[in-house]
């Protein structure tokens, strides 16, 4: 272990990490929700406390999701991280999400360390070398890892599970579990071949697992610990640390090309390679924030990385010997939207930046809504009704509402400068008391990783200056110029507290807090100084009053409701299976039919028809009429001068009393839309179809 830093006194070293999001796309409101925010708040809270926190996140640039991207793009892997590494960037920026660094596994920093991570434990003859069969997809001529295979999850049965993990269940899986395996690349299934890798014993290290968490650290969540103990009681087996991919850290070992370190082996170093950046950009020792004994090491992730970060990185760390163990992990659930699963393949998501573009500045309405609403111990629902809820009925009517009276009528009977504290009654003692207790029991909850609770202990605050203004009405005591002094009294007191309320509330909600101090001309943020009543000194000024809060309407909220209705009938389409193959046919049936090219001369609505325009086709054989049911897609303009199959030996009927010649071939999509059957170069007219 390395040596104990000397701190100042009562200090503590905290190093946070949350989740390093894999840059493939932008983030949403569920990861928000699972890590970011209780991270921030957290950190944040830690801060005002005086600690010394390293808040450290980062893209993870590497795995098999991101060279999926890549292909799915049609751009490199390198270009799929560079745009969403920016695109993250910013939204966790937009958000107040306050890291120390956000760095990339792609840096170079992170190479190295992983790199040397491995390579040591190497040295030490940590990993087992093992020939195995793994599956291999012909076509494309690579292993399938991970992601590289899907099939049907042997857990829930979800037919589009990955070889690491289903999306579904969120069970962890690998390629061998999943019941009829496909290659994500070329949709077939798979054959076996063999390859080496390089195995992490986690069998050899499950009696010492069993005992730090199940024995050491029962004070976990109870869906962490629950996992963890699942886990341990299934029995570990050795698990591959390399994988055969072009996209990655290098393996470090000579003559061993075309291999690279697992991303799940990487990505969690790279916490370790963020702290060095961030370590010298200050011009301070990254080591004591991983190294010493006294440093308190804490993840935030979300439920599907619990293994990884509770069982698997602890094992590397501890193979390594020189590095602290986390902590704890509170890992959090899952949030979905308005009822469904989050899914970013199905567009079901509310993205950051989109959310800022319809709600500009109202990062802290998002970031109350899902704190309010975090899934902590079970899977959350998120709904746009719930959101417009908490912003009018809490924000603005509570907290809002709350400070502007304070500081309006201030300004109105006071000239904006804090009254005098007279002498105080019952219904002041009471405000006195909650101010004193509240910092303490907010900050037992935020120790505890309950965010919710600590938050609603906060706006208990609010809720109790709301009231306090409510029940002593110092509007109507003024119409009584004896009551001066009373009302002094009272005004002096909602001002402390609003003053609490700017240290106390900043963890949840920095961008208000910070307008709050502005109105209140106060700048002290340091909870060991809330539970005071005399924060603002009799005669300080107040600057004018500003609203905290704006409430939403109903437009806006049926907007966001419109927007997913309409991705879910997208989605329905998309979903919808092609009708089964009709009944086998002869090649002579076939031939029988005479399909040509022909070209559209003429085109006119039919009269009473939605459906019908009246053709005129150059079939190559003739010119003739006929009836086609694309009215509703084509207007007549669009389709003269066309190329089109034609059926010309087709036997003619009467169509609204016209006789129709022949029949359009055209492709009918799963929404019902029509597209023409062209030939991809121009044929003359009366080409044969076959
Ligand atoms: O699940 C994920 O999104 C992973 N990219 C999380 C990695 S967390 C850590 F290990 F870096
Ligand atoms: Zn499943």
């Amino acid at each position: 272990m390395h040596k104990i830093e000397i701190m100042p006194e009562n200090t503590k070293r905290y190093t946070i990490t949350a989740a390093l999001p894999y840059a493939n796309g932008p983030v949403h409101i569920g990861h928000l929700a699972g890590v970011y925010v209780p991270a921030d708040i957290y950190v944040r809270y830690l801060r005002s406390k005086g600690e010394d926190v390293a808040f450290v996140c980062g893209s993870d640039e590497h795995g098999v999701p991101i060279t999926l991207r890549a292909k799915a793009e049609g751009i490199s892997p390198q270009e799929v991280v560079d745009k969403y590494d920016s695109i993250i960037k910013k939204s966790f920026l937009d958000f107040g999400i306050s890291f120390d660094i956000y760095s990339r596994t792609s840096s170079p920093t992170h190479h190295e360390t992983a790199a040397a991570f491995f390579k040591n434990l190497y040295d030490k003859g940590v990993f087992e070398e093992k020939e195995s069969m793994q599956y291999y997809d012909e076509e494309s001529q690579q292993f399938l890892a991970d992601r590289y295979i899907v099939g049907t999850c042997p857990n829930c049965n979800y037919d589009n599970a990955y070889g690491d993990q289903c999306e579904s269940c969120g069970t962890s899986l690998s390629p061998n579990d999943l019941k009829n395996p496909k290659s994500a690349l070329s949709g077939n299934p798979p054959i076996k071949k063999s390859t080496k890798h390089w195995y992490l014993p986690m069998n050899k290290y499950e009696k010492w697992l069993r005992e730090w968490i199940l024995e050491g650290h029962k004070e976990w969540k109870s869906n962490v610990y629950g996992q963890c103990k699942s886990w341990l009681d299934l029995g570990l087996q050795p698990r591959a640390m390399t994988r055969d991919l072009d996209w990655g850290v290098r393996v470090p070992i000579e003559g061993e090309e075309g291999k690279v370190l697992y991303v799940w082996f990487d990505a969690p170093i790279g916490y370790i390679s963020a702290t060095k950046d961030w370590a010298k950009a200050q011009g301070k020792d990254w080591e004591p924030y991983w190294k010493s004994e006294d440093t308190k090491l804490i993840h935030f992730i979300g439920k599907d990385n619990i293994v990884f970060h509770c069982i698997i990185f602890p094992t590397i760390l501890k193979a390594d010997g020189n590095y602290v163990l986390p902590d704890n992990v509170p890992a959090n659930e899952f949030l979905n939207l308005e009822g469904d699963k989050i899914s970013t393949s199905r567009n079901w998501a509310v993205w950051l930046h989109e959310y800022l573009a319809d709600f500009p500045e109202k990062q802290d309405v998002l970031r109350y809504t899902l704190c309010a609403n975090a899934p902590e111990t079970k899977d959350n629902d998120f709904t746009w009704k719930s959101f417009q809820e908490r912003n009018n009925n809490e924000l603005v009517a509570i907290l809002g509402n709350f400070i502007n009276r304070a500081v309006v009528l201030t300004h109105k009977y006071f000239d904006g400068k804090i009254p005098v504290l007279g002498s105080t009654y019952d219904l002041d003692s009471e405000v006195i008391e909650k101010v004193k207790a509240y910092p303490r029991k907010i900050a037992k909850s935020l120790e505890q990783y309950r965010f919710r609770e600590a938050m609603t202990l906060f706006m208990e605050l609010a809720r109790v200056g709301n009231k306090y203004l409510g029940d002593t009405e110092p509007w109507i005591l003024m119409k009584d110029a004896n009551n001066r002094e009373r009302v002094a009294t009272i005004l002096n007191l909602s001002l402390q507290l609003a003053a609490n309320i700017s240290i106390l509330g900043g963890p949840f909600l920095p961008f208000s807090m910070d307008r709050l101090s502005e109105i209140l001309n106060f700048n002290e943020k340091n909870w060991s100084v809330a539970g005071a009543v005399d924060l603002l000194k009799e005669g300080h000024d107040l600057n004018k009053a500003e609203l905290l809060f704006q409430k939403i309407e109903n437009e806006e909220i049926t907007a966001q409701v419109e927007r997913l209705e309409k991705i879910k009938q997208e989605n329905a389409v998309k979903n919808q299976k092609a009708d089964p193959a009709k009944d086998t046919v002869t090649f002579d049936d076939f031939m029988k039919m005479d399909i040509r090219i022909g070209t559209i001369l003429e085109a006119e609505k039919v009269k009473k028809s939605k459906k019908l325009l009246r053709l005129l086709v150059d079939t190559g054989i003739d010119q003739r009429t006929v009836m086609s049911g694309i009215a509703e897609y084509f207007t007549p303009e669009e389709t003269i001068g066309k190329q089109v199959s034609i059926l010309v030996n087709l036997a003619p009927r009467k169509i609204m009393g016209v006789e129709s010649q022949g029949m359009i071939l055209m492709a009918e999509d799963k929404d019902g839309s029509l597209k023409f059957i062209q030939p991809s170069d121009n044929v003359s007219p009366g080409a044969g179809v076959s």
